[in-house]
């Protein structure tokens, strides 16, 4: 990559961000999208939020990466691509491609190049001989991956780490109908979503002892000071996790502790004492939700697997065909 290309890149996600940060304060529920909470910074805290006592997702879905990866490789067969959608720091995908048959190739996609060559560099050194093909995109928009998919067998989707807890149900639902046009003939998806449970469990998963969620959700304040020029006090707000039982997700807010003004791009923004930004959702499943949701995208359920606590849930799906549930009278796909 030249030089210039890198700084416009750079130059274009200031621009969407300071976008992004102006529309979002301007609400009356001021929001910022969670997308931002991944600067160098935010994915070395997150790393570090994988790693807490309290944060049981990353580690619980690990645990069941490995027991059901000889089940996994059965269901899968032989010579299918992985393509994975945000592959963190990689170590899933090889956990995941170790256990399948001879993979045709590893497929990470994600909207940032830095996060893509990371996890790239990983997997190759772990699987050398593999062939792995890096795809800048944004898969919360329209993508077409079919292409390069020619000639392999069907490809298998990999969605971890409840990332489409991220997402509104419907957005979720969206994303699921991509994946199932944009993958090709045959097309599964193995999906990790986490589960609806008590919130004493949940709320200290987003609020640590050790602070490090807070820093991570603060550290949006400081990239709109460094990146788009804005004077948040960080010393004036603070981290707060919430469950919402009626939407089932946990909500990141940032509280404001006092009445104050913040200038962003010329213009000022206002907060009383007490209101927040809405940065990110988090929307746990129960089973019977998951399934209706994936249903209603084209989508039915090959295997499914928890942990012995039901903390944590992967599952198998595969493009259903209507033909063979109208036959068998069943209201879903
Ligand atoms: C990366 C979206 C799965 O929602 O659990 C962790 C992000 N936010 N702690 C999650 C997150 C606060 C995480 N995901």
């Amino acid at each position: 990559m030249s030089n210039a290309t890198s700084l416009d890149a750079a130059a274009m996600q200031r621009a969407a961000l300071l976008a992004d940060a102006l529309a979002g304060l301007s609400r009356p529920q001021k929001t910022l999208p969670c997308k931002w909470l991944y600067d160098a910074e935010g994915a070395r805290l997150f790393e570090a939020i994988t790693d807490l006592p309290e944060y049981y997702p990353t580690r619980t879905e690990m645990r069941i990466l490995e027991e059901a990866g000889p089940a996994i490789a059965r269901e899968v067969g032989p010579g299918a691509p992985l393509v994975e959608f945000g592959p963190g720091d990689g170590e899933k995908a090889v956990r995941l491609l170790r256990a399948l048959e001879a993979p045709a190739a590893y497929l990470p996609v994600d909207i940032a190049p830095e996060w893509l060559e990371a996890a790239a560099a990983r997997v190759s050194a772990a699987l050398p001989g593999l062939r792995v093909w890096p795809v800048v995109a944004d898969f919360s928009a329209a993508f077409d991956l079919a292409g390069r998919l020619e000639g392999a067998a069907a490809a298998l989707g990999f969605f971890p780490g409840s990332t489409i807890g991220n997402f509104e149900p419907q957005e979720a639902a969206a994303f699921l109908r991509r994946v199932r046009a944009g993958l090709g003939a045959g097309v599964r998806l193995l999906l990790g979503a986490d589960l609806v449970k008590d919130p004493a469990v949940l709320v200290p998963a987003y609020d640590d002892a050790a602070g490090v969620t807070a820093a991570f959700n603060l550290n949006l304040l400081a990239r709109l000071n460094s990146e788009a020029g804005a004077d948040f006090d960080l010393r004036a707000f603070r981290h707060r996790a919430v469950w919402n039982p009626d939407a089932e997700r946990i909500e990141m807010h940032i509280v404001s502790l006092a009445a104050q003004s913040v200038g962003l791009a010329g213009r000022v923004f206002r907060f009383a004492p007490g209101e927040t930004i809405h940065t990110e959702n988090s929307h746990k499943y129960r089973p019977e939700r998951l399934r209706t949701l994936a249903a209603e995208a084209g989508w039915a359920v090959a295997a499914m697997w928890t942990d012995p606590e039901d903390l944590f849930s992967m599952w198998l799906l595969e493009g259903c065909d209507p033909d063979r549930a109208r036959a068998a009278r069943s209201a879903l796909c």
